[in-house]
């Protein structure tokens, strides 16, 4: 969407509070022993709480009420009976809407102690998302984003996963303008003042693509490598971006 009113800027924000909360309620309540479907049920019911709907659950018929995705899964992940254990890199992605608002976020979380690589991954997945994030700008070409991202991950050594894009939000979980590359692209269109989408750039170890397993919804990582996600929903201004996904 893109915003012109302040009324529609705080239905934005109202909604993306509740996402980041229960995202980060779920990642401290997350446990070794814990199956994801019960970590899931812990976002259902704040959600609820909350008087929010499940985006993916509603929009696509999405089996759970968040994105659950362990070590090789990605993205998509289906909260099920998958047992958490201590060194799991843990995605956690909750979108949601209230008031026909919606705002996506996501993190990779690590549960316990991991490998020094895989601490060092999440850190620049955040750094990588905040570098997207800092291009987000009134007039400024969308390319910019996955061009910044990937000159930081050539600069690291690192690969990101091409076929899984950011996106805009805001009316829909995903709407115009559609897919938004977070690796280096030629697109053509500029952001606008206004405009609401989502930084969330999948930085790897290695990984170039996300295939589909059989269960039709969760996305591994092609070639096999750890990959770390981190997302925002961004609202952009003429002095830059505003994240409306903060937890308060
Ligand atoms: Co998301
Ligand atoms: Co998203």
């Amino acid at each position: 969407m893109t915003l012109t009113h302040q009324d529609e800027l705080d239905g934005l924000k109202a909604i993306g509070r509740i996402v980041a909360n229960t995202m980060q309620a779920m990642a401290k309540a997350m446990q070794p022993g814990m199956t994801t479907r019960e970590l899931d049920d812990i976002g259902r019911a704040l959600l609820d709480q909350a008087g929010a709907i499940s985006a993916p659950q509603a929009t696509y018929d999405f089996p759970g009420a968040t994105c659950i995705s362990v070590n090789e899964d990605i993205a998509h992940g289906i909260p099920g009976p998958r047992i958490l254990a201590t060194g799991d890199l843990v995605n956690i992605d909750v979108s949601a809407s209230k008031n026909g608002y919606y705002a996506d976020t996501g993190a990779t979380f690590r549960l316990g102690p991991v490998a020094p690589a895989l601490d060092q991954l999440c850190r620049d997945g955040k750094r990588a998302m905040q570098i997207g994030i800092a291009e987000v700008s009134h007039n400024k070409p969308l390319a910019n984003i996955g061009n910044a991202i990937g000159r930081f991950a050539r600069s690291r050594g690192y690969t990101l996963i091409r076929n899984l894009a950011s996106h805009g939000v805001g009316r829909a979980l995903h709407e115009y303008p559609e897919e938004i590359a977070t690796w280096p692209n030629h697109d053509k269109r500029r952001i606008h003042r206004g405009l609401v989408l989502t930084v969330e750039p999948f930085l790897s170890r290695g990984a170039h693509f996300a295939n589909q397993a059989r269960d039709g919804w969760t996305l591994y990582a092609d070639p096999t490598a750890p990959v770390v996600q981190y997302e925002h929903t961004i609202v952009a201004t003429d002095k830059g971006p505003i994240i409306v996904t903060l937890p308060g």
